[in-house]
């Protein structure tokens, strides 16, 4: 039963094969990951399974990072075949520190197993705070990132720098990881926008709402409180690349 349809599969890819004589089938490592991780340049492991792309498809390796302070870091990361398209790699910052961060890596290559990238640590790195600090007079937000509702959302003093409160929530679909994103914390950017209003990113469509925003109280005790420093986040292969797509050239 099982080579019969193995068969099967084969004849009708044949069929298919000889009908685009033109272009070839790759393999491309194939995985989707959800979580939310401590130390993303660190743990998380990116290696996956490979699988043969039906003719002419392509392969997308895409990863969004998404960070308030004193949160986890949740990663949605998906390797896949993708239908033919054009090969770029593209590094995107849509939201800077301090406070909330978002950012994404997103590879479409044209050969097999292209899609190979291991780990986070050319992506992600944050280092440890270099500095106790004394929390009191600092601004606080509510704060928290799940996969769900928060269950619960201390307030949480914010670092220097930033403006606003944020509270949000980003409904993600395709790419095999749809999901809903709850995200409240400290931040310098301006209304909903911790996806820059962006809708897609790799194979994903992205739609974010806020529930609503709430202004930082005005500074409280603005002398004789001593900030939290800003975290000194290091994103220098990043940064160069801020919103520019880049054409990957092999
Ligand atoms: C594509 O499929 C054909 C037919 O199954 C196979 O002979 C060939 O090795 C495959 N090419 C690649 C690059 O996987
Ligand atoms: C990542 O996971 C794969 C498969 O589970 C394993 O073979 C590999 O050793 C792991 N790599 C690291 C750096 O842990
Ligand atoms: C992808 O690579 C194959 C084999 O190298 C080539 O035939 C095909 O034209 C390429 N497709 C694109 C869109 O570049
Ligand atoms: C923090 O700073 C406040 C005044 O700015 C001071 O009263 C308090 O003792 C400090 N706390 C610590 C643990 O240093
Ligand atoms: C906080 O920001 C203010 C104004 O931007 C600056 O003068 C001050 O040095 C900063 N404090 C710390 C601890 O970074």
């Amino acid at each position: 039963m099982g080579t019969c349809r193995a068969q099967c599969v084969l004849l009708g890819f044949l069929l298919i094969a000889s009908h685009w004589t033109l272009v070839q089938n790759i393999s491309c490592e194939v995985s989707q990951t959800l979580s939310l991780e401590d130390d993303p340049s660190r743990t998380f492991n990116w290696t996956s399974q490979a699988e043969i792309c039906n003719p002419g498809e392509f392969c997308q390796e895409t990863v969004l990072l998404i960070k308030a302070e004193g949160t986890k870091t949740a990663i949605l990361a998906s390797k896949s075949c993708v239908p033919q398209g054009t090969e770029t790699m593209t590094f995107v910052q849509y939201t800077a520190p301090p406070g909330l961060i978002s950012i994404s890596y997103s590879n479409y290559c044209n050969d097999s197993l292209c899609n190979n990238k291991e780990n986070l640590a050319s992506i992600w790195r944050v280092p440890e705070p270099t500095a106790t600090t004394n929390m009191s007079g600092a601004r606080h937000c509510p704060t928290c990132l799940a996969l769900g509702p928060c269950a619960s959302a201390p307030s949480m003093p914010c670092a220097n720098g930033t403006t606003q409160c944020y509270q949000g929530r980003l409904e993600f679909s395709g790419g095999g990881l749809d999901s809903i994103l709850h995200v409240k914390g400290c931040t310098t950017m301006i209304g909903c926008r911790l996806m820059a209003s962006i809708v897609s990113v790799g194979p994903m469509t992205v739609k974010e709402t806020c529930s609503y925003q709430s202004l930082l109280q005005p500074r409280l005790a603005e002398t004789g409180a001593s900030w939290m420093p800003t975290s000194v986040w290091v994103l220098e292969l990043l940064l160069p690349a801020l919103l520019l797509p880049l054409t990957h050239c092999p």
